[in-house]
């Protein structure tokens, strides 16, 4: 094989990283939080997201390097393996929507020993997003503000890309798509455009998301609403004649009266599960001390995790087990992610966490969940879901 200059020299700079992460590791020193993070965080949060991702598109692209990635990052524990919506995970934690919108990476994020990855939110059509800067981190408040406004490829574009890294090697976890409304088109139109991203994307996708709470485009939360809903659901569900399970994604804002809505028409057409929540667009219950504070956007991280929480046990006690649910919204260590499964999450989420923590903290939650099974005297994952979701009270 022949490498360019270009390729060569992110070759042996990989190289050098990987040295020293292995070392690093291994004596349990914080790597990425010490020396990668603060690097990046010199950077424009978009800026760092592009070169992170150009670094780490050589993992998706060679086989070798993937297995030598995930042979840092690999573990693996009976305890954490479920079977969901018919699906084989390895462990609860995934990657959120959001972080690869393109989905350049479906590859790499198994060997980061995330048990799923959800690629997009994507839109039938191409759309650039909002102008930028549209990214704010919160330091102090472990918080970001999202203003992207779901700039990405399109779902034709997305389909290509899927269908070559299908062909590349076999990925390890499950890969969820994520669809939205592309923006220039109406709220009476959501259902045929929703429709025509399912027809294209879905037979790359172990199962689809259907986003319906991106805080951060005009009226798109409005699609939460049962007139504006209904017609997605009959549409996709006639038409999803391989019986993909399909999950919805709700925002962080909705009232007790929506959340029966979405319920009610999750169980009538018999969806797979809920996921929630997104980013928060209400700013009023936060007390930010970061810099950026003012900026616009969609809050994400530790401030929305208390109510991401009491949506997902308000969801679990109406669930009659007939859907399941994937929470997130702040979730950064092991505890964070053992509070969502108690509260009634089957599976579990991390967008923020992972900007913050990086890689590494997906194999640490993973290591420390098992440990506190144990010291809950539980002996596998599905015995916690939904322990405690009787202390969460949504007002
Ligand atoms: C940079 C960024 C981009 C995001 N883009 C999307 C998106 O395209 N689709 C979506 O459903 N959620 C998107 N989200 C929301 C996350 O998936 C997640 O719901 C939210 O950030 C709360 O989780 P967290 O606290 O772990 O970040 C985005 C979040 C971030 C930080």
């Amino acid at each position: 094989m022949f490498l360019d200059r270009s390729s060569a020299l992110d070759l042996l700079i990989l190289g050098k990283i990987a040295k020293l992460w292995k070392r690093n590791f291994n004596r349990k020193m914080k790597f990425y939080e010490k020396i990668i993070r603060p690097i990046l965080f010199l950077l424009d949060p978009e800026t760092a997201h592009i070169f992170t991702f150009k670094m780490l598109a050589i993992f998706d692209r060679v086989a070798f390097l993937n297995k030598l990635l995930a042979s840092f990052f690999n573990f693996s524990d009976p305890s954490l393996k479920q079977k969901v919506f018919g699906l084989n995970f390895e462990n609860p934690i995934g990657l959120a929507a959001g972080m690869d919108k393109k989905a350049d990476l479906t590859l790499t994020w198994s060997a980061f020993n995330f048990g799923f990855a959800e690629c997009g939110s994507i839109t039938y059509q191409p759309q650039p997003g909002n102008t930028r800067p549209r990214l704010w981190r919160l330091p102090q408040d472990q918080a970001i503000l999202v203003h992207h406004g779901l700039g990405n490829l399109g779902a034709q574009a997305s389909a290509k890309k899927l269908a070559q890294a299908k062909n590349r090697f076999k990925r390890n976890n499950i890969l969820s798509l994520s669809i939205a409304k592309s923006n220039e088109v109406s709220m009476e139109e959501a259902a045929e455009d929703y429709t025509k991203s399912f027809q294209l994307l879905a037979e790359y996708a172990d199962f689809i998301t259907i986003n319906l709470s991106c805080p951060n485009v005009k009226n798109f939360c409005g699609l939460q609403n049962k007139t504006l809903l209904e017609p997605i659901l009959i549409k996709i569900t006639n038409i999803n004649t391989h019986q993909k399970p399909l999950c919805l994604k709700i925002g962080n804002d909705l009232t007790k009266n929506e959340l029966d809505d979405i319920i009610f028409l999750v169980k009538k057409y018999n969806l797979a599960g809920i996921i929630a929540t997104n980013s928060a667009k209400d700013r009023s219950r936060f007390n930010f001390k970061s810099k950026n504070k003012d900026k616009p956007g969609g809050v994400s991280g530790k401030p929305i995790a208390q109510r991401a929480n009491e949506i997902i046990a308000y969801l679990y006690k109406h669930s009659e087990n007939k859907f399941k649910i994937i929470g997130l919204g702040g979730v950064f260590t092991d505890t964070d992610a053992y509070k969502k499964i108690k509260a009634g999450a089957t599976l579990v989420q991390l967008a923020t966490g992972f900007i913050y923590g990086g890689p590494a903290s997906i194999k640490n939650i993973n290591q420390e969940l098992v440990k506190l099974l144990q010291a809950d005297k539980l002996t596998h994952i599905n015995q916690a879901i939904g322990l405690e979701a009787n202390n969460y009270h949504l007002f």
